[in-house]
């Protein structure tokens, strides 16, 4: 982004220089689909793509903010009555409903929100699975922490915005997207147990690319598919008498009678969670290892897994990854993200990676028929402040 644009649209807007630039990344996970709602594992890693707002704080608790991307402008009071009742921030549809949602849900954790002029933009494409909402709920709490004066502690911000898009917007994704937005260091990705929110910054390998593949086919998350995988994975959970599957490994798995005692679907759907869940584990330790050929090999099982027992790939998904294990250096490719659309991440040898990006489109389009938009992505910082 360009930030001088940034801050003279604000000033076009507001009649005066911002006071604050804050950012926050979308995310690309390298492994662990699925498993944050089953309290498990993902390593999920902030990219260079975000949202930023450019903004100024206001003497009142009014919040005025401009979309430069959907040429809008979101305005809400966000006085508290003697009641507590939030008063008048109301529903409504589309991009406001993160930035209401996350004022909403940050009053009612008790933090005085001042109220602050903003300009958003963003670079994050929508839809794809690389976590454009939850950048634009981590830019907004980033942006009411900066106008108000509170400490950042990434974790509430993240566990807030995920109440916000829950409760407010009404998508029941898990903390992994929230997490990344929030708390990644540039150069890491962020080792997570969604259990507990105990987190380590991952070092990544040396010498390698991580490319996104956006197969530009796209399925909305406010989808039955996804709740219904969560409830497939519930019922698996109660059947081995545990609260999450993440307390069921793989051995016990095998060991269990889950094949004759559980529909087909139900095992199946346990399954990819609870090895999936081993693959998170396996992938931090080779990674410290420096070990990129099972990483990549991890990425391709977990791909098939989704692919197979998770059902949640589509056609797209499954010739983009086939397209990229092909092509020279290219250690592993999986689907990311929720799936059924959306972007796929492959481990590429650094040197091969601009001649992996070109070949991937060329094949990608002759199997496909499709478009793709291929990038290379650096590890960059969770959500804060950018100094000018
Ligand atoms: C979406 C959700 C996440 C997670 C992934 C799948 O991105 O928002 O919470 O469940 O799907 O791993």
């Amino acid at each position: 982004m360009d930030i001088p644009t940034l801050e003279q649209s604000f000033t076009a807007y507001f009649n005066s220089k911002p006071e604050f630039i804050v950012r926050a990344p979308g995310r690309v996970n390298l492994i662990g689909e699925h498993t944050d709602y089953n309290e498990g594992f993902v390593l999920p890693m902030a990219i260079d793509r975000s949202v930023w707002i450019a903004l100024s704080p206001r003497a009142d608790s009014k919040i005025r903010i401009r979309s430069l991307d959907a040429l809008a402008t979101v305005s809400a009071n966000l006085e508290v009555d003697s009641a507590f009742e939030l008063n008048s921030l109301t529903k409504g549809k589309g991009w406001g409903e993160y930035i209401k949602g996350v004022a909403y849900e940050l009053q009612r954790a008790g933090y005085e929100l001042r109220g602050f002029d903003g300009v958003m933009t963003g670079d994050i494409p929508r839809g794809a699975g690389l976590s454009s909402s939850a950048a634009v709920e981590l830019a907004t709490a980033r942006a009411f922490a900066a106008a108000s004066g509170f400490e950042w502690d990434a974790v509430q911000m993240a566990k807030l915005a995920q109440k916000a898009e829950n409760e407010w917007v009404g998508v029941n994704c898990g903390i992994m997207d929230q997490m990344a937005s929030a708390a990644c260091k540039e150069g890491y990705a962020l080792f997570l147990d969604c259990r507990t929110l105990e987190h380590q910054h991952a070092p990544l390998p040396e010498n390698v690319s991580l490319v996104i593949l956006d197969t530009s086919t796209r399925r909305g998350l406010v989808d039955s598919a996804y709740n219904e995988r969560r409830s497939q994975c519930e019922e698996a959970a109660r059947w081995f008498g545990v609260t999450a599957l993440r307390d069921v490994s793989v051995d016990e798995f095998y060991k269990s009678k889950v094949k004759s005692e559980l529909s087909e679907i139900v095992m199946k759907r346990a399954r990819h969670i609870i090895t999936e869940n081993a693959r998170v584990l396996e992938a931090v330790n080779v990674m410290k290892d420096g070990n990129i050929k099972r990483l990549g090999e991890l990425f391709n099982a977990s791909h098939d897994s989704l692919r197979d027992d998770f059902e949640v790939t589509n056609d797209a998904l499954n010739i983009m990854v086939a397209c990229a294990r092909e092509l020279p250096g290219c250690y592993g490719a999986r689907m990311t993200g929720a799936g059924f659309g959306g972007c796929a991440v492959a481990l590429v040898e650094k040197e091969n990676a601009q001649e992996f990006t070109k070949a991937v489109s060329t094949t990608y389009k002759q199997k496909s028929g499709l478009e793709a938009s291929i990038y290379v992505c650096k590890a960059s910082e969770g959500a804060c402040i950018v100094e000018r």
